[in-house]
């Protein structure tokens, strides 16, 4: 969703925040602009769509400013328009605001601002801080961005600059990300880190209510009384080429060819001496033989990662588990003891309904676990313990690498759980090490070939619908192909274990109808094949998700995709890959943006 920027130094102040912009592209956004420091007044630039249209318009901008702030918003208040695009500024335009989050009480403070003479000139909650801090202003910023922020109801992140203070920024932040760089160019500011480390490795991530106070020369801190701090720093070793192709022609390509990768790192580490670990769970053995239930929250993709868990801790630990989205969640008023394990699984780890979950969780004196792909993510930060899923920054907006990490992370957590209960012996429990790790292989071996997969998504490529079955593993899988399907190719597609197909959903179908079937070896491998034969005798376009070797499968399926023989356990590892490429390869034949779908963003920050 919305993206910050802002930097103050010695270069074209037009070109890094652009290229910042760029960099926040990836989150999904529906109009950009910046603000300029220009010799005592402020230029402001705004344009809806894309960055690209934003750069065309600054780029005869005759200017030499090297101080200013931009931003990629996502329509929450107000229509997706040019006058609702940040920055915002105040009435007498001196005054310019990026913001993220929600200004909740934004119109109890309108309408007292509006009292006090100030012209409102936008729909949005943001434009509220532009007139507060102008409210506020005495010739010292700092001063008047914290005194409006004692005002406001809601999440920010903010970077704010102010036409008479040349070359000053401040940023701070509540409920939502600000981190901040000083290289030998300047001091950089963004929402996210790969908006921020080309100038510097060590990010430092502003916590809760704290401001930072940016000059050319340095950056310095304050917590929410002014008093100066030092700031949590944070070492970034990834490098800032994650951010590029690498030769593939989309992120979500390059993305899912690292999937053997971020599984083997995922792992690295855990199994010493023949024992597994996971020593950043926060809690001793005896508190986790104490766990008697287990709630995993979480959203879209993640949520998947969820289902497919669920079957693992039940299976393997014996411990009674509800997944659930996170949103529904926080509403219901879960039962929560002091032996529940709440999961929160989220690969920003800001999702906005997932951190009110684990805040909920928290609330009623649960303990929290997070899994996450963002170090120092609220995510990471509000949790007893955390697993980082090791995926790296993931760009292209659906999630792949990502979702592979979390499954494999929720694996190491129910065997953990399943040890500590006595429910697998170790030497069990390293035999499942040794088959989980075995699937980066796998992986790889479905990746060298994908011919049979983009056969079967050109012969889907016109359909408007289609629905993904399976049972057991086969089932939880099915919804993850399904989500990528419609997410990037915007095909009407649902997922429904096999079973209930005869319960409504074969009402629809019709000679040509893509049905995809998880049908791998597996204890239900006949029941899924009985459900594939009643979807072909209605003349549906059968695709075919199966174990090599299978030659029976051919009789039942248009098409079959093979993946290789794998435990039944580790299965959705192994098939989510095809689905992946499959909903890919459909995307693009049918000439869409894989990378970047209409309406969707990287990370949801609001409820
Ligand atoms: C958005 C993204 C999805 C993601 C979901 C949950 O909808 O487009 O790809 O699965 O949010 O995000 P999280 O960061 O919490 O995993």
């Amino acid at each position: 969703m919305c993206g910050i920027v802002g930097y103050t130094g010695t270069k074209l102040a037009k070109d890094v925040l652009i290229e910042g912009l760029r960099r926040l592209e990836y989150r999904g956004y529906d109009s950009a602009g910046i603000a300029l420091q220009e010799g005592g007044s402020l230029s402001v630039t705004r344009r809806v769509g894309k960055v690209e249209g934003l750069a065309e318009a600054v780029a005869d901008l005759p200017t030499s400013s090297t101080c200013g702030i931009g931003h990629t918003r996502w329509a929450t208040h107000g229509a997706p328009s040019e006058r609702n695009a940040h920055p915002h500024v105040s009435c007498d335009g001196s005054i310019a605001v990026v913001h993220n989050g929600i200004i909740e009480n934004f119109q109890e403070l309108r309408d007292a601002l509006a009292a006090k003479g100030h012209t409102f000139r936008s729909d949005t909650d943001t434009e509220v801080v532009a007139h507060l801090v102008e409210d506020y202003y005495e010739g010292d910023l700092l001063a008047a961005v914290s005194r409006a922020t004692r005002d406001i109801i809601g999440a920010y992140g903010l970077a704010i600059t102010c036409a008479a203070e040349p070359g000053r920024i401040v940023a701070t932040r509540k409920d939502s990300p600000i981190v901040l760089a000083h290289g030998e160019a300047g001091s950089y500011v963004a929402s996210d880190i790969i908006a921020v480390i080309e100038a510097s490795r060590d990010v430092a991530v502003l916590g809760d209510g704290q401001l930072a106070d940016m000059r050319p020369d340095g950056i310095t801190y304050y917590n929410a009384d002014l008093k100066e701090i030092e700031p949590s720093i944070m070492h970034v070793d990834w490098d800032v080429d994650v951010a590029e192709k690498g030769g593939y022609p989309d992120f979500m390509l390059k993305e899912i060819h690292e999937q053997p990768r971020v599984i083997r790192d995922t792992l690295a580490g855990r199994m010493t001496n023949g024992v597994l670990s996971i020593d950043e769970l926060g809690m001793s053995l005896e508190e986790l033989r104490l766990i008697d239930r287990v709630y995993i929250v979480a959203c879209g993709t993640s949520y998947h990662a969820g289902l497919i868990a669920r079957q693992l801790i039940e299976g393997w630990a014996r411990i009674p588990t509800e997944v659930e989205v996170a949103s529904e969640f926080r509403y219901r008023n879960p039962i929560i003891t002091p032996s529940t394990l709440v999961v929160a699984v989220s690969q920003s780890g800001e999702t906005a309904d997932t951190l009110a979950a684990i805040r909920e969780a928290r609330i009623k004196g649960g303990k929290v676990f997070g899994i996450t792909n963002v170090i120092g993510s609220p995510v990471a930060r509000e949790s007893d313990g955390v697993i980082y899923t090791k995926a790296n920054k993931e760009i292209a907006v659906a999630s792949t690498k990502s979702f592979l990490g979390q499954v494999v992370s929720l694996t190491l957590l129910s065997m953990v759980l399943a040890q500590a209960k006595g429910k697998l012996t170790n030497d069990q429990v390293r035999l499942l090490f040794k088959d989980l790790a075995d699937t980066a292989e796998k992986v790889e071996l479905v990746l060298s070939d994908t011919e049979a997969i983009d056969e079967a998504a050109r012969a889907c490529k016109d359909a408007t619908d289609a629905f993904f079955i399976g049972r057991g593993m086969g089932s939880a899988t099915s919804f993850e192909g399904a989500l990528k399907l419609k997410e990037i190719s915007y095909v009407h597609a649902e997922a429904y274990p096999a079973g209930e197909m005869k319960h409504g959903p074969i009402a629809l179908l019709e000679p040509g109808f893509p049905v995809i079937a998880v049908a791998t070896q597996s204890p239900v491998y006949d029941k899924v094949v009985s459900n594939l034969q009643e979807s072909r005798s209605r003349g549906a376009m059968i695709v075919a998700v199966a174990t090599e070797g299978d030659e029976e499968i051919k009789a039942n399926a248009d098409y079959v995709i093979y993946i290789p023989k794998v435990r039944d356990a580790f299965m959705p590892i192994v098939a989510s890959v095809p689905l992946q490429l499959f909903a890919r390869s459909m995307a693009i034949a049918r000439g869409c943006d894989v990378d970047k779908p209409r309406n969707l963003a990287k990370s949801v920050t609001v409820e």
